[in-house]
């Protein structure tokens, strides 16, 4: 399926904390092509500057047409977009990449996802029928409480942990994963880079199959630019935003 540019309107902007929003647009064509773990390029500002559209993995998707995104500011481009108010235009281009693994879908599957990496386990958690624990982590009590409920209405068993201990577990989402690994047919996981290392590395001492989904920096998102390139395990550099962003830990050198 070809990306889609779609000349979209924002139907909500919703901050979550103070720094962390969740965006609501319509984009019909984009809804209907996406799988989980698949992202969009969005236009931060209705002008040429900044230049570079802004990576975001599709969180959810909305029968009404519509998809979420789960954003964190961190510069001037998420800064930009924290600003656009329901009823503002938003051009945006996807989806892009290659997503989670859907096949067996209907056997137990572990979610885990630390910080703004669990913006793509929720749109994997709408699309598995099957039963799914999702591990969550993030720095507190108010930016994992409203996530922690979107899983929860999904049907999965969610734990938590935060770094400062408000909510849930105090420390890492990997301290969770052993107690729940016997009983899931493998892992998918997005967030920071350690905190997949050691999830691939107790799933494949456990072997379990691992899923881990990728952030570098994109200035194209499709193949063009070389800015997102990483290695792999075979010596080979791979595109992270067309070989990915969701690869199988063992195809990467990082996971060793
Ligand atoms: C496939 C993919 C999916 C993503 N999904 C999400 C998502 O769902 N939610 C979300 O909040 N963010 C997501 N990101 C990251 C998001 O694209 C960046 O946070 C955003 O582009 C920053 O734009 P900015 O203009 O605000 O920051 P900039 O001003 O461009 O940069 C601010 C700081 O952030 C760092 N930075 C920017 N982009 C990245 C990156 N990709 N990796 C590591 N450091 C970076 C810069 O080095 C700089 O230090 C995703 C990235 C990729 C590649
Ligand atoms: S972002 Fe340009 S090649 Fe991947």
């Amino acid at each position: 399926m070809p990306p889609f540019q779609q000349h979209s309107r924002i139907l909500a902007n919703q901050p979550l904390t103070a720094d962390v929003f969740r965006l609501t647009v319509h984009a019909p064509e984009i809804a209907a092509a996406a799988a989980p773990g698949q992202f969009v390029m969005v236009q931060v500002s209705g002008s040429l500057d900044p230049l570079l559209r802004r990576p975001f993995s599709i969180h959810s998707r909305g029968a009404d047409g519509s998809i979420s995104l789960l954003f964190k500011v961190v510069g001037r481009g998420t800064a930009l977009l924290a600003k656009a108010r329901p009823g503002d235009a938003l051009d945006l281009l996807g989806p892009f990449g290659r997503g989670f693994d859907l096949s067996a879908a209907e056997k137990p599957i572990c979610l885990i996802g630390g910080g703004m990496g669990i913006a793509p386990l929720l749109f994997l958690a709408q699309e598995l029928p099957g039963r799914k624990y999702a591990l969550l982590g993030a720095r507190n009590h108010d930016e994992l409480a409203p996530l922690a409920k979107a899983f929860a209405e999904l049907g999965c068993a969610v734990q938590l942990a935060t770094d400062d201990g408000s909510l849930g577990h105090h420390g890492f989402i990997p301290d969770l994963l052993d107690e729940v690994l016997p009983d899931v047919s493998r892992v998918c996981t997005c967030g920071p880079s350690p905190m997949m290392r050691g999830v691939a590395s107790i799933s494949r001492q456990a072997g379990k199959a691992c899923q881990v989904s990728v952030e570098t920096h994109m200035a194209c998102g499709m193949g063009a630019c070389l800015g997102c390139v990483m290695p792999g395990a075979d010596g080979r550099q791979v595109h992270v935003c067309t070989d990915g962003p969701v690869f199988n830990a063992e195809e990467l050198a990082w996971q060793l």
